[in-house]
């Protein structure tokens, strides 16, 4: 990696700032001290144009459709890797060794089993409560369940702990969360299944029937997917918890709460329902597309678009292909697949999408082969937690083993009254008639 200089120039006067350069070539401004030195800070919209840490972990590169983790191409991850695999490269910085990788399944295994009054408290939720709500609960109220992963400076040993441990506790909570919510019996972590498989069969097992691997597969390349992608919406807000040293557990349900908005994880429960909308209403996907593209109408084609993807989500690609065999493979056909196809094939020649790069992302066609191994829809986003769960810890571990982590906290332009009096109750006008 290597430094060198840019020039910033404000009237009469000059400020040299560091440009640093990623291991990929891209380059930043280091303006770190630019305010104490010239009195200015920057302004970037929603942080498009911001760096806010220096992380090894992931690699994207939008204008050319490039994802790797820990430098591997995600294309090679979901053909050769499982996602336990894929969880330790992403923590720990490199593919395990097999001793490594059973330690790491077995710490695993140990922290699925959720404690009883763990259960009894997600029973109580209402019966009503959107699962990220209730995953976002569960997530906090483990450190009650679990003191010793709370410390404000806790040791490798203890980070490692709370790591394997919420890995296997957000795998039963989910699970556990969707057979309280159909009324089902409660069914427990079995060690002798591999990750995805053991949350398939604590979610929808019955009896002994094993679980069918071609499901389970399917479910393992998804969360590999959905594994890390920087410092996206959720990511940021895991990082902005733990710079302030809140415990791992507060740190992880803000990454919850932030996935859960439509526009970022929410999108995959979003498509769904805009598909099947499109359905009920004959199929004809057009008059979405204009709704879409009408500046008046708050509608967006659900799935399409990314802050940084400026050509095809690789993610997209691999899950469009996976889409087609898993569905043949299930014998399921739903229909929503056939719109979502054409869907796409019509934006991608639209004028309007193709002027601002707006491709099909990773949430376009996940939530049809979510719906087709049998989850309900409002148990997308929790399947997205699942699977960008490795990520959020291991960029948490990065920031916490930083030694030069710093809390985090922007700057702004205030914009607002100035040297306003204080008015008395009586005497003040309503909000309506003031200025
Ligand atoms: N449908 C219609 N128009 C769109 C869409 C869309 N899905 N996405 C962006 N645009 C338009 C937007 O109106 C704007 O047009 P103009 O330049 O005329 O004002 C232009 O494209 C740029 O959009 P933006 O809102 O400035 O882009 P952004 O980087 O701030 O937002 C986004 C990115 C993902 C929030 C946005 O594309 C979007 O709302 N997409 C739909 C929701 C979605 O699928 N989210 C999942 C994202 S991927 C997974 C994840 O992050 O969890």
């Amino acid at each position: 990696m290597g430094a060198d200089k840019a020039k910033i120039v404000v009237g009469d006067q000059t400020y040299e700032v560091d440009i640093v350069t990623g291991t990929e070539g891209e380059k930043a401004l280091d303006i770190g001290s630019l305010r104490g030195r010239s009195g200015l800070v920057t302004l970037d919209n929603g942080f498009g144009n911001t760096g806010s840490c220096r992380s090894s972990v992931t690699f994207l590169n939008g204008e050319k459709g490039v994802l790797k983790y820990r430098g591997i191409p995600i294309e090679e991850l979901a053909q050769k890797s499982h996602f336990l695999e894929v969880a330790f490269l992403l923590i720990e910085g490199a593919l395990p060794s097999r001793e490594e990788l059973d330690d790491f399944a077995q710490r695993i295994a140990k922290n699925s089993h959720l404690p009883e009054p763990f259960k009894k408290m997600m029973a109580s939720f209402p019966q009503k409560m959107h699962p990220m709500g209730a995953l976002s609960c569960g997530t906090v109220a483990l450190s009650a369940f679990f003191p010793e992963g709370n410390p404000p400076d806790p040791s490798a040993e203890q980070r490692a702990k709370a790591i394997t441990l919420l890995l296997g506790q957000m795998k039963a909570m989910i699970a556990t969360y969707y057979r309280l919510r159909v009324g089902k019996e409660l069914r427990d972590s079995d060690p002798g299944f591999d990750y995805s498989s053991d949350f398939f069969q604590m979610m929808f097992g019955e009896g002994d029937r094993d679980v069918d691997p071609e499901v389970a597969k399917a479910l393992d390349t998804l969360l590999i997917l959905h594994g890390d992608h920087e410092q996206n919406c959720s990511t940021s807000s895991v990082r902005m918890v733990g710079s302030g040293k809140a415990n791992l557990f507060s740190s992880v349900a803000s990454g919850i709460n932030a996935l859960w908005g439509p526009l970022h994880g929410g999108a995959n429960e979003a498509v769904i329902d805009m598909l099947d909308e499109i359905l009920a209403d004959g199929g004809g996907y057009k008059k979405f597309l204009a709704k879409a593209k009408d500046k008046s109408d708050p509608f967006r084609l659900m799935g399409f678009g990314h802050r940084v993807y400026k050509n095809f989500d690789p993610r997209a690609k691999i899950i469009k292909g996976a889409c087609d065999t898993v569905l043949s493979k299930l014998g399921v056909h739903d229909p929503v697949l056939d719109i979502a196809k054409g869907l796409e094939e019509e934006a991608l020649k639209d004028d309007y999408f193709m002027e601002r790069k707006l491709y099909p992302n990773v949430d376009f066609y996940s939530g049809i082969i979510y719906r087709a191994l049998g989850i309900p829809t409002d148990f997308f986003t929790p399947m997205f937690v699942l699977g960008r769960l490795p990520g959020w810890l291991a960029q948490w571990k990065e920031l916490r083993e930083d030694p030069k982590m710093r809390i985090g906290r922007p700057r702004q332009i205030y914009m607002g009254k100035t040297d306003e009096a204080y008015v008395e109750m009586g005497v003040r006008p309503p909000k309506s008639e003031g200025p």
